[in-house]
């Protein structure tokens, strides 16, 4: 049995096709290099959630739910105000998406109709609860959504109290597109067994959160950020991430279970990386990232992944370290919610086998003090 189920096909799925020799992804068919360019987080949570490509009146009806789904109940506002301001946004972010389904009356109803609404619910107001998150550990209030801003450019004034400009906006809502969804990643995986068990959404989105906080996963850009930072100066970079490499120490943001190639949202990232450092004037990380790049390359031959270079735009363009994993959580809450509706549709309860590797049964138990 291989170790971490590598390469086991665990289900049936038509949402994402991923061939990890030749480094294409796809959602619903079209290519992630189409789709980056030319798509908009509203329109390919709409190709994930319904199959296909939106007419222009239901990208409207799309866009229009899922903007008037942003507000959270004050309830839920209450709830994220007792948290200590010391709480790890990943963390709130699990528990939040938890409280959500005490504040949805249908948080119950099973329907294919009620989790579609759910799905879109769950994605818009992931965007909101990060940006409240964020805004009230530093003892400010949350900023209430607007309704007029595509989903990025709504997350981003949520946070700072500003809509971005036109090129900012762009950059976050490609980013979402690329995060969107990646086949039987941990965390969508966990969520399709919560669901499995005829659990509800938001039990299942709230299993996938965990897995995605995890420095293996969706950890793994705030981890790439932090080791730039680590690096006292550039002419350092060799020396530090060799010494990694010497100690053991895996570099966040390089290597994958899949892609045996260039994972292709890294071939964006490094463009979005490179062209915002030089927008902002500050090219310094992703110099560095290059040069860790080249080394990984030389050394281990492994390839950045989409964490590596999210980090050094994420960054150059404000969004606070801690909150690189949730904005994740607020693009890959799209593709989560179509697999769990697919999981729905054709349900069977996901429980494996394992292989037996400890004492043969048949031992004798022996009271305490007899014991060696
Ligand atoms: C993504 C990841 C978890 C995949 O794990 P996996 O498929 O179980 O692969 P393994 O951890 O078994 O790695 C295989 C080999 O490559 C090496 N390797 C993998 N990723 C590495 C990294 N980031 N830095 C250094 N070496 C790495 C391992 O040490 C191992 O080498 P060995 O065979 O000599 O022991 C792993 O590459 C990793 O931990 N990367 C860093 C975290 C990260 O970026 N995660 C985000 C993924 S999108």
């Amino acid at each position: 049995m291989p170790a971490g189920l590598q390469d086991v096909v665990a289900g049936q799925s038509e949402i994402c096709f991923i061939d990890g020799e030749k480094g294409i992804l796809s959602y619903r068919g079209y290519d992630i290099h189409e789709l980056a360019p030319n798509s908009t987080f509203e329109e390919t949570a709409h190709l994930l959630w319904f199959g296909s490509l939106p007419t222009s009146h239901q990208l409207d009806e799309t866009t229009r739910q899922m903007a008037d789904s942003r507000a959270v109940s004050d309830g839920l506002i209450a709830v994220l105000r007792q948290f200590p301001k010391t709480t790890v946004p990943m963390a709130a972010l699990r528990t939040a998406v938890s409280a959500l389904s005490m504040f949805d009356p249908e948080s119950e109803d099973p329907s294919p109709e009620a989790n579609r609404r759910k799905a879109v619910r769950l994605t818009a107001q992931t965007a909101t609860v990060v940006a409240a998150i964020a805004r009230l550990r530093q003892g400010e209030d949350p900023i209430p959504p607007r309704t007029d801003l595509s989903h990025a450019g709504n997350f981003y004034y949520m946070l700072t109290g500003k809509a971005p400009n036109s090129t900012v906006e762009r950059l976050l809502d490609v980013a979402l597109i690329l995060h969107a969804d990646h086949e039987l990643n941990a965390s969508t995986f966990a969520a399709r067994v919560t669901a499995a068990t005829l659990s509800d959404m938001y039990s299942s989105a709230t299993s996938a959160i965990g897995a995605l906080k995890g420095p293996l996963h969706g950890g793994a850009n705030a981890n790439v950020m932090k080791m730039l930072l680590g690096i006292s100066d550039s002419a350092s970079v060799a020396t530090v991430v060799r010494g990694m490499l010497d100690q053991k120490h895996k570099i966040p943001g390089f290597g994958h279970r899949v892609y045996r190639t260039e994972d292709p949202r890294a071939t964006h990232l490094r463009e979005m990386s490179r062209e915002a450092g030089v927008r902002e004037g500050n090219s310094k990380w992703f110099d560095m990232s290059s040069e860790i790049e080249e080394i990984m390359k030389a050394e281990k031959n492994l390839n950045a992944n989409v964490d590596f270079y999210s980090a050094s735009a994420y960054y150059v363009v404000g969004l606070p370290i801690d909150l690189f994993t949730p904005f994740f959580a607020v693009s890959r809450m799209s593709g989560c919610t179509a697999h769990l509706l697919e999981q729905y549709t054709d349900n069977r309860l996901i429980r494996p086998r394992a292989e037996y590797t400890g004492h043969a049964p048949g031992l004798q138990w022996v009271p305490v003090d007899q014991r060696g």
